[in-house]
């Protein structure tokens, strides 16, 4: 097997798969065009936080993952070539392959000038079904002057690990998909997978387009899974004695559901869902099929926004202290990233209400300052952030944040909205109105 590699696009994935790859003893190299990026990985240091990365770049940035902006580095000094560049959304919500169109163009370009006999090409970035087939492999023949499978081949294999857990997601995966020009170019990628992974995954080959299809279906399936704990949360509250916990833990062991994101509490946000789920709508009707159970996801998600906003603005007219305290600004745990995270869409509508707001959390405190400057007050602790709050909502399932606030003397009385029920309502105390999202609150509104 190939035991050299590169990846091109060192962003919040392509960085975790090079590290991955390198620690499981493949020379790499990582093309990006940004210098800063590029240069963190010589240095051996993580540009950002993502958990293991740090250790990871430690241990094989500069050694044996090295990163360069050339990139007929990636052509020259390696036989397979796995491309992770952004696929940004377009106005009518599809995935713009604008980037992955301009590094395939320098890299078939290089090829084309390389003395080489052959190159594998591997698209992970999510991308519109059929792109690959209509889009890149024509760009790949132009530019290398070559016919698929004769001076390349082209494989598509796209990743389904989350922001915040991406480099466990890569070396533990619960599946693999490869989608292959040729089976040869297949039997290398899964290769590849077989010796990174650790959780020896199933592993899926199948044409390109029905790999295609099967990363933008897996979305909207996790999605519509999300959207109905959410409603069904939504409806428990309204009930005496209903906890959505209870029910889904139970329904959850049914295998035809399954336990996983189906736990019911806020919005999904991140990079990935919101915009796959319009994508997923824009390419239904592309083809003149109707997809509104994706549609209504769409706008169930956006309802659920809405909720938490209803929610916090009702329990400060109960409130004499009408400061809001929010714990947890990012999307979901242990990552800077802030992207149609709920914290922020609930900090938006707050201050369009003139509310004082209050914000902590661990990692994402400068991606919410860039967007809301001095209009929003930044706790450097999470005591800090308690103290000063009337309504204290807490947005993350995090084991830090659970202990502080079931060990924080609470001298005052204060409101505790927990998104997730990750707390212990018997070890906050009297002063303490407890509010639990999914939850009929025993407490009377
Ligand atoms: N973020 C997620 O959770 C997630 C999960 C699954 C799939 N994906 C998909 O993976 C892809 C990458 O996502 P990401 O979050 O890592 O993106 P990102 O924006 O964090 O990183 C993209 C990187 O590509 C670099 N780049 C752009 N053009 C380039 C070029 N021509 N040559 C070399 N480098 C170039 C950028 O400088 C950047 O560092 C997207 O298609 C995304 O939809 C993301």
């Amino acid at each position: 097997m190939n035991e050299r590699i590169s990846v091109v696009g060192l962003g919040k994935l392509g960085l975790c798969f090079g590290a991955c790859l390198a620690e499981k003893g493949f020379k790499v190299v990582g093309v990006d065009i940004e210098k800063r990026i590029v240069d963190s990985v010589n240095n051996g240091i993580a540009p950002w936080f993502e958990p293991h990365l740090d250790e990871f770049l430690k241990r094989h940035g500069g050694k044996t993952f090295t990163a360069t902006t050339n990139h007929g580095d990636a052509i020259n000094m390696t036989d397979i070539t796995f491309i992770l560049v952004a696929t940004p959304s377009n106005p009518d919500g599809s995935f713009s392959n604008r980037f992955i169109e301009s590094a395939l163009a320098s890299l078939g370009f290089a090829l084309k000038e390389s003395k080489k006999d052959f190159h594998i090409f591997v698209i992970s970035s999510t991308v519109m079904p059929e792109s690959t087939e209509n889009v890149f492999i024509p760009l790949l023949e132009r530019y290398t002057g070559r016919k698929l499978n004769e001076g390349f081949s082209v494989c598509y294999d796209p990743d389904f690990v989350s922001l915040g857990n991406v480099i466990k997601g890569f070396l533990s995966p619960d599946l693999v998909i490869i989608g292959e020009s040729s089976s040869e170019a297949g039997s290398e990628i899964e290769a590849i997978h077989r010796q990174m992974c650790e959780n020896n995954p199933p592993i899926f080959r199948m044409s390109i387009i029905n790999a295609e299809l099967a990363k933008v279906a897996l979305n909207a399936y996790i999605t519509t899974k999300i959207s109905f704990a959410n409603s069904l949360a939504n409806l428990c509250e309204k009930i005496p004695g209903a906890d959505v916990d209870v029910i889904t833990r139970a329904i959850g062991v049914d295998k035809r559901i399954s336990p996983y994101y189906f736990q019911g509490g806020l919005a999904f946000g991140g990079t990935c869902f919101p915009r796959d789920t319009k994508a997923y709508i824009t390419l239904a009707k592309k083809y003149g099929v109707q997809a509104e159970i994706i549609q209504a996801v769409d706008r169930v998600n956006t309802y659920q926004n809405e909720y938490l906003v209803k929610k916090v603005l009702g329990e400060l007219n109960n409130t004499q202290d009408k400061t809001v305290g929010i714990l947890g600004l990012s999307f979901v745990p242990n990552t800077p990233v802030i992207t149609e995270s709920p914290a922020i869409k609930l900090i938006s509508e707050l201050l369009k209400h003139d509310i004082r707001v209050i914000a902590y959390d661990s990692l994402a405190v400068d991606n919410t300052r860039a967007i809301f400057g001095s209009a929003v007050e930044y706790a450097s602790s999470a005591e800090e952030c308690i103290k000063n709050a009337g309504v204290v909502v807490l947005t993350l399932r995090d084991a830090k944040l659970k202990k502080l606030l079931e060990e924080y003397h609470y001298s005052n009385s204060i409101t505790i909205i927990d998104c997730w029920r990750i707390l212990d309502r018997k070890k906050l105390g009297n002063k303490v109105k407890y509010v639990a999202i999914g939850r009929f609150n025993e407490q009377g509104r």
